[in-house]
């Protein structure tokens, strides 16, 4: 009798135990929220308070999370294979860097992260948003081409735009004008997500919001909001140490005093980021109306920094310097402790394989990045010992020299205004690679610039977190060396090899 009962027990027991391991194979949802050049450092985070709430509350807060370069095209590029731009041969915003290029579509396309979760995990997939600068050109299949892997595809021709714009739908080419995109991307989202039996197969989202790239258009109902906000002045705005390469030595050395268009610029982007606030809210609203929200790893993450007046900089990205490498990268999910500072340093290159090991996928071999899951899964983790790899290649373009700045033609500038006081913000050499050292409390930069100087620059970070004193001079030649041999491995690494780095 006492027998049959246990028996009975064991069974139960068994029974209970399979159904677990089978729920735990169930593939979890993706929405991932792709900002664009939204900086960590400049407290571009003030404007999203409720997905500070709903996300970043109820998961972690990854304090040390970078790109591989700061600039849109190579960023998003990377973001979306896991592959560092050099093995991508996406260099910049142009179609002659490999910009959504013909190649780029032929090579790159079928191994992105949807194309993956749909062939291997029959996910149901999703794209809404600014995809890479030059998509929608008449040189590479126009808005009729569509990015293999995605079943919606909803993609803004060009770069970012706020009011008058042209989207693909599914291929179709749709100009649109007076609609708000951000909250256009979010109906889509909400339309996708209202399909009948959507909850039938795992999904994954993207949706890319303009904001809060140039021009900085908020909506209207936004345009009052935080009325005498103005730029962050911190230890490195308008400073410019000798230290530095030229470009940012470049006349004139430091910005006027009545800094009121660069206020206007820091306000205006944050109004536009509380619509892609509106937007997490929601996408989690429905998300949870639908009870997947448990189940669904909700990311918010940026392509890149921003500037404004730091080392004397007008406004952009481009540097190697933490406000336009340094981006916001909140995760929620299955299984991820909720409200915790994850210190683990992590970059764009890692996002790729992460999202497929989290669906249960082994990310395939030529991928450059390496999976966090684990550290993301982890309640508890530490700094480690990590390198971040940075490389940036810089523009020049004649046509946004303009003509009443003091510079020559000489091809080898970039984006030079009267409106920014002339101070260019791009130059053919500033092309640089960058590693930062983790370990434990050891926060360290190494970057090393393509020029005629062969400039380098070095920061203590754990010392001097704003960037102010290049302590290269004082680097023994051991230690140069040690840097150098990693940047010229890391410069050529691919697969494996760059995991291992
Ligand atoms: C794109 O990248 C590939 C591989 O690095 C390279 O061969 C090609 O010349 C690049 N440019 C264009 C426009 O495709
Ligand atoms: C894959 O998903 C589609 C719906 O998108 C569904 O019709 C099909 O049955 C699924 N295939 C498998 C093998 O689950
Ligand atoms: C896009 O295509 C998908 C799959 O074919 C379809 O279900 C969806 O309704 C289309 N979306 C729009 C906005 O037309
Ligand atoms: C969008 O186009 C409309 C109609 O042509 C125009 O009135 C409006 O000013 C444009 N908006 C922007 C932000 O350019
Ligand atoms: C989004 O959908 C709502 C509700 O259907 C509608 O009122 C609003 O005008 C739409 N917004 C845009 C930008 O399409
Ligand atoms: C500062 O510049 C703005 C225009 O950029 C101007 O409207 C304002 O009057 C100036 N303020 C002072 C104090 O000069
Ligand atoms: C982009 O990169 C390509 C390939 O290196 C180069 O030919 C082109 O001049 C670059 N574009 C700009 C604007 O610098
Ligand atoms: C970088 O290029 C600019 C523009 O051609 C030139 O004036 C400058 O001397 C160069 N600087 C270095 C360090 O190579
Ligand atoms: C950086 O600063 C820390 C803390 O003072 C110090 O221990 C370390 O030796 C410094 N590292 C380098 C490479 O200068």
């Amino acid at each position: 009798m006492q027998c049959v009962f246990l028996i009975h027990k064991f069974v139960f027991l068994l029974f209970v135990l399979l159904k677990c391991a089978r729920g735990d194979r169930v593939p979890p949802n993706f929405v991932y929220i792709l900002t664009d050049d939204q900086d960590l450092m400049l407290n571009g985070l003030i404007a999203m308070k409720k997905s500070l709430n709903l996300i970043g509350d109820r998961g972690k807060f990854f304090v040390h999370s970078f790109v591989n370069t700061p600039l849109c095209c190579p960023s998003r590029s990377t973001i979306l294979t896991g592959k560092f731009p050099h093995n991508l041969g996406v260099f910049n915003n142009s179609l002659a860097g490999n910009c959504s290029s013909e190649y780029w579509q032929k090579h790159h396309e079928p191994h992105s992260i949807a194309a993956i979760l749909k062939n291997r995990a029959n996910y149901t997939t999703f794209y809404a948003g600014k995809y890479l600068n030059q998509y929608g050109s008449k040189y590479v299949g126009g808005t009729a081409h569509v990015p293999k892997g995605y079943d919606w595809w909803i993609g803004l021709k060009g770069n970012s735009k706020y009011y008058n714009y042209t989207l693909s739908i599914n291929g179709t080419n749709m100009p649109i004008k007076n609609l708000y995109l951000t909250d256009l991307l979010a109906n889509y989202s909400l339309a996708f997500l209202n399909q009948k039996n959507i909850e039938n197969n795992p999904f994954f989202m993207m949706v890319a919001p303009p904001a809060s790239h140039s021009p900085f258009i908020p909506p209207k109902r936004y345009i009052h909001r935080f009325p005498g906000v103005g730029v962050v002045t911190n230890p490195s705005f308008n400073y410019t140490p000798a230290h530095k390469h030229w470009i940012v030595k470049m006349a004139p050395k430091r910005l006027p005093t009545n800094i009121s268009v660069l206020n206007q610029v820091h306000r205006r982007r944050l109004q536009t980021l509380l619509a892609v606030d509106d937007m997490v809210e929601r996408i989690v609203l429905q998300l949870k109306k639908m009870k997947v929200f448990h189940k669904t790893y909700f990311i918010i993450n940026s392509d890149n920094g921003f500037h404004i007046g730091q080392f004397g900089q007008p406004w952009d990205k481009r540097q190697p310097y933490e406000a336009d490498t340094r981006v916001p990268l909140l995760i929620s999910g299955p299984g991820v402790g909720k409200k915790i500072l994850e210190p683990y340093p992590v970059s764009a290159v890692d996002m790729a394989p992460t999202i497929l090991d989290l669906a249960g996928i082994r990310p395939p071999h030529h991928m450059d990045g390496k999976s966090f899951k684990k550290q993301l899964l982890n309640k508890r983790n530490r700094i480690g010992f990590r390198f971040v790899f940075m490389e940036y290649w810089g523009e020049s373009n004649d046509k946004t020299v303009e003509k009443s700045c003091p510079w020559t033609y000489d091809d080898n500038l970039m984006e030079c205004s009267v409106s920014q006081w002339c101070k260019c913000q791009d130059s053919r050499n500033n092309t640089y690679t960058c590693v930062m050292d983790f370990r434990e409390e050891l926060r360290f930069k190494y970057c090393k610039f393509d020029d005629n100087e062969r400039f380098v620059e070095a920061y203590n970070l754990s010392l001097d977190p704003y960037e102010l004193r290049n302590v290269f001079p004082k680097m023994n030649s051991k230690l140069i060396r040690y840097y150098n041999n990693i940047l010229k491995k890391f410069k050529k690494c691919s697969g494996k090899m760059c995991r291992t780095l």
